[in-house]
């Protein structure tokens, strides 16, 4: 089941996203630090690998990053798709999480991979890093579907997707993979501040894929079809102009 395809309508706390055992896997609580500091603390840095492992996104992300330059990869969780980024030649990816649990565990465990570094970063506010700074691109692999998960859906989606932005230079891309479906997912890429041409992949099973779309030559009907297959994930590309 994907956890973060329905809203349900019981509320956590960030206090105690745990009071209640039947609250855990609510999904509000994917919007929570606290709640996925817990989950990285109980499971010990066992890699996790939500919706798509890199052989399936491969081509598409060799397309639309540049290995050549620094690539931010937002919300890296206890994900290990960085490292076979690192081994296929991408020389350098600062790996970002608001949870400090993962990042410790991480930076522990990659020290000696040149080229891969962790920090604790907050997505929708990253003053840290300059404009452009990321040449190689934005990778999000189901954190703009964690932070829509929360009460405060539309700012923290608007704030972090304005910060993904601004980090871009020009022909650089944010690439975000997610279950949602354009119908669902469009209204928060194409705000009008956001100065991007927005396409998408749809990725299926036993490498199935269709892409790139772009959404600017397509008509309602033709976007209104996706998904075309069950089970499958779905790639967007922003490229900055
Ligand atoms: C669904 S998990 C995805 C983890 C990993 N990218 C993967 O594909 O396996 C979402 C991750 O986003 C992180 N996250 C959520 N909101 C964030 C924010 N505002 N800033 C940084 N990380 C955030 C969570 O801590 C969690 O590790």
């Amino acid at each position: 089941m994907f956890p973060f395809s329905s809203r349900m309508r019981v509320r956590v706390t960030a206090a105690d996203p745990y009071s209640n055992p039947a609250l855990y896997t609510n999904d509000d609580a994917f919007s929570l630090s606290s709640y996925w500091d817990e989950r990285y603390r109980r499971e010990g840095g066992a890699p996790f690998e939500w919706y798509r492992d890199y052989g399936s996104l491969e081509p598409v992300l060799s397309r639309h990053l540049d290995k050549s330059r620094r690539v931010l990869h937002v919300g890296v969780g206890t994900s290990r798709i960085q490292v076979q980024m690192h081994y296929d030649g991408y020389v350098d990816i600062l790996n970002v999480d608001y949870a400090p649990v993962c990042i410790q565990q991480l930076s522990a465990l990659h020290a000696s991979l040149p080229g891969l570094s962790y920090e604790v970063a907050d997505c929708r506010t990253m003053p840290q890093f300059g404009d452009g700074a990321f040449g190689g691109g934005v990778l999000d692999k189901g954190t703009l579907d964690a932070l829509l998960c929360g009460d405060s859906d539309e700012a923290d989606a608007a704030a972090m997707l304005r910060e993904c932005h601004r980090v871009l230079t020009r022909g650089s891309a944010y690439v975000g993979i997610t279950y949602a479906a354009p119908r669902t997912r469009l209204r928060y890429l194409q705000r009008p501040e956001l100065e991007w041409d927005v396409s998408f992949y749809e990725v299926g099973q036993q490498g199935w894929r269709e892409g790139p779309v772009a959404v600017a030559d397509c008509a309602p009907e033709q976007l209104a079809a996706y998904p075309k297959q069950t089970y499958s994930h779905f790639v967007y590309v922003c490229t900055r102009r």
